[in-house]
């Protein structure tokens, strides 16, 4: 491969050039392989925010991605395969009771996910808040657990797409993250390494989401389903509204409980809607259901005959963790104190912003300020009050379960600005926003 001078690569970016594909190749590279250094790469993903990537070179920087690591092949696996993966957001615990609802429905789930970027919470650091859980795997390792079980929730490895597993843990710590390019990259070069036959995308929406609004979210899942359909694989997207948190569970353990609640035919009404319609479009595609509504009936059965819980039990056990938790919450790390957050004035909340609950959660402990950061998996925030809720004053909004006072009292700081409240009740909000496929 040729040598290029990293600094003139960044000043080109920078100053709205284009890099032909042998450039990019050798940037992610070097990076993967340690010879461009995070200060390097961390300028130049800023000159990618700013500047963008143009298709051609989105192309070729997913392509080096993808490539930087083993690409599966799970042509030995006979079920179909379909996967899901959102853009991120607070309180989005969805593929966690999701990924073995779909696997108990006879769809293999080859769930390569993320830790928590930016203001948002990662399903990789809500399973690791189950006590011995792993989610490191080789090529070989992770075909046999999906041979074996129909479902493995792993990470990015040394060994899988190992570029994205720097990239990200950096991106999380510049404030580089909401890039277009820079999103549809690290979600695209993940899923097109598991040998997919379909993958559902759900592209978050709001305040709490990497895309504030409905146009750009509409660019970045357009351009994933195209990244998609290039490599022969269908993609559909459905569009969610992040304003507010989904669920009333932000954190690590505490969004793992929530999770089980879900898988136990309970959990709050907004994530078991996002829930059954990502599980519901998995079923279509991986052609295990004829329609929407036969999709349906077999997810309730799953969820009513305790054939979704079960197989969570599996994965967990599967993936070095300890069953248990499943049936014994309890078991999961907890915090050593607990802070009542409550309403100065009665009304009707018009506000439960998600970008401040979520950096909020971030202070706390529950998410990094710095790569090397070590996340507290037992904080979190219980909300208690979500838009459209009644209150009165002096009522709890949200729990707060901190270890650590400054971190707490950082947290609050934040927290105490997140609601809003208005003498009339706000009109209902919608919860999905559209669709791209
Ligand atoms: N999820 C990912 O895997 N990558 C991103 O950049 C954002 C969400």
């Amino acid at each position: 491969m040729a040598e290029y001078s990293m600094p003139e690569l960044i000043a080109r970016k920078r100053d709205g050039g284009t890099l032909d594909a042998d450039e990019l190749r050798w940037v992610i590279d070097g990076y993967t392989k340690g010879t461009i250094p995070d200060y390097q790469m961390s300028a130049f993903l800023m000159a990618v925010v700013c500047r963008g990537l143009s298709s051609d070179e989105l192309a070729a920087w997913t392509e080096a991605m993808l490539h930087s690591g083993d690409v599966l092949d799970l042509s030995s696996i006979a079920a179909p395969k379909v996967d899901k993966h959102s853009t991120g957001g607070v309180g989005d615990k969805v593929s966690i009771p999701l990924a073995p609802l779909v696997a108990a429905c006879g769809v293999a789930v080859p769930m390569m996910s993320g830790r928590g970027l930016g203001h948002t919470g990662g399903t990789l650091d809500k399973l690791e808040s189950i006590p011995g859980f792993s989610t490191s795997f080789t090529a070989d390792e992770f075909v046999a657990q999906l041979a074996d079980i129909g479902i493995v929730l792993a990470g990015q490895s040394e060994s899988l797409v190992p570029a994205d597993r720097k990239i990200y843990a950096l991106r999380d710590a510049t404030a580089t993250v909401p890039s277009i390019p820079l999103i549809a990259s690290s979600i695209m070069s993940k899923k097109l390494a598991e040998d997919l036959d379909a993958l559902v995308l759900d592209v978050k929406v709001g305040s709490g989401a990497f895309m504030k609004d409905l146009g750009d979210a509409e660019t970045l899942a357009r351009t994933m389903v195209d990244i998609g359909a290039a490599h022969g694989t269908k993609v559909v997207a459905h569009l969610t509204a992040m304003d507010q948190p989904l669920g009333y569970e932000v954190g690590n353990a505490n969004e793992i409980r929530e999770s089980i609640q879900v898988l136990r035919g309970g959990g709050p009404p907004d994530l078991v809607s996002v829930t059954m319609l990502l599980a519901e479009e998995m079923l279509l595609l991986g052609g295990v259901a004829p329609d929407r509504s036969a999709a349906r009936d077999r997810l309730e059965v799953a969820l009513s005959s305790g054939a979704a819980v079960d197989r969570f039990r599996q994965v967990v056990a599967a993936q070095g963790g300890n069953p248990d938790v499943v049936d014994d919450p309890a078991l999961l790390p907890a915090p050593d104190h607990l802070h009542e957050v409550v309403a100065s004035r009665s009304g009707y909340v018009t506000r439960c912003d998600a970008l401040t609950v979520g950096w909020a959660a971030v202070r706390l402990g529950a998410g990094r300020s710095r790569k090397e950061d070590r996340i507290d998996p037992a904080v979190g925030i219980t909300l208690h009050a979500k838009v459209g809720d009644r209150v009165e004053a002096g009522s709890s909004l949200a729990t707060v379960g901190w270890n650590d006072r400054e971190r707490l009292d950082g947290c609050l700081e934040l927290l105490e600005t997140a609601w809003e409240f208005a003498d009339e009740a706000p009109p209902a909000a919608r919860l999905v926003l559209g669709e791209v496929r």
